[in-house]
């Protein structure tokens, strides 16, 4: 399969979604709503609701079914969130995100506090909206808001954020800072494939087995973060790069070298491609995913 063709459709579906699915201008809150749209819009790979639909389509097999679609951009509603807060002068303090300034500095502190409050709430709007009969058993839902929630929250997301935050300035231990990668990026990678294996009707093997997939790869994902960070440029990556050397954060290259970084990603992607053992071809989405997670340059 060509995956560049693939990745490419898959983001048109979501961009125009996400256009659909925000509320309308018109109103009093056009600014607010206005800040929401300004960085769900700058671009971005959308990897989160691609891995959502691709996960479904492994167990489905078919044409991805339309109605995925608010709850795979519910996950980039998340995502989006997560950034804005991240670029905030309290946090990474960062001026460039997705090739564009970061929200806090079109739109101020508070504006982007709220940008991202606003993106985290609207997703669980959308995910609890109830205008899908037929695409999930019962609780169903239920059971895709409660993986979600507990996965970007104080032991998942949020708390690997904290505990990130927690480290810059003082040297951590491998086990330490695996904690903070799997914490901070890879449990909503995790949950946006376990969403697809809900969507799909996923049985108890098969999901245990995309969730294993996932947490190799949400692994990988950060480690070529850190990477990047330190061999890419902003133009190529549309933030920061020696970012993370400047805030003495603990990171794979700190501890590792960029060889060694390397050799790691390649590990973990290996081990997430070798969880799908038991799945057919209409699993190669999957598959080549984690190997495009692997060589990405942004
Ligand atoms: C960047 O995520 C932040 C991390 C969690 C590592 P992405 O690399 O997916 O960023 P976008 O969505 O493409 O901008
Ligand atoms: C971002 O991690 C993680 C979340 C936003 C949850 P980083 O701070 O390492 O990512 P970049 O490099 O700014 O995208
Ligand atoms: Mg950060
Ligand atoms: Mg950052």
């Amino acid at each position: 399969m060509d995956i560049k063709t693939y990745l490419a459709n898959r983001r048109q579906l979501v961009d125009d979604t996400l256009t659909q699915l925000l509320p309308p201008p018109g109103n009093q809150l056009d600014r607010h709503v206005e800040s929401m749209n300004y960085s769900l819009q700058a671009g971005g790979k959308r990897v989160r609701p691609i891995l959502c639909m691709a996960a479904a389509e492994a167990l489905l097999g078919r044409e991805l079914d339309p109605r995925l679609l608010p709850v795979a951009c519910a996950l980039e509603c998340i995502h989006t969130y997560s950034l804005i807060h991240d670029d905030l002068p309290a946090m990474d303090n960062d001026a460039l995100r997705r090739g564009k300034p970061t929200n806090h500095t079109i739109y101020g502190e508070a504006g982007a506090i709220l940008a991202g409050d606003g993106l985290l709430t609207f997703a669980f709007e959308l995910l609890s909206r109830d205008d899908t009969p037929g695409l999930l058993p019962a609780g169903g839902r239920l059971r895709l808001i409660h993986l979600l929630a507990q996965a970007i929250g104080p032991l998942g997301m949020v708390g690997g954020q904290a505990l990130d935050m927690a480290a810059e300035d003082r040297p951590i231990s491998l086990a330490e800072l695996q904690m903070i990668h799997r914490c901070k990026t890879g449990a909503l990678i995790t949950a946006s494939v376990q969403t697809g294996a809900v969507l799909g009707q996923a049985s108890e093997a098969q999901f245990q087995a995309l969730t294993a997939y996932a947490g190799h790869l949400g692994l990988a994902f950060q480690i070529v973060d850190d990477l990047l960070n330190v061999e890419g440029t902003p133009e190529q990556l549309g933030k920061a790069a020696g970012s993370d050397a400047h805030h003495r954060k603990a990171t794979y290259p700190a501890l590792f070298g960029v060889d060694g970084t390397r050799k790691l990603a390649q590990e973990s992607v290996q081990a997430a491609i070798s969880e799908l053992v038991g799945f057919d071809r209409n699993a190669d989405p999957l598959r080549h995913l984690a190997e495009y997670i692997y060589r990405r340059t942004c």
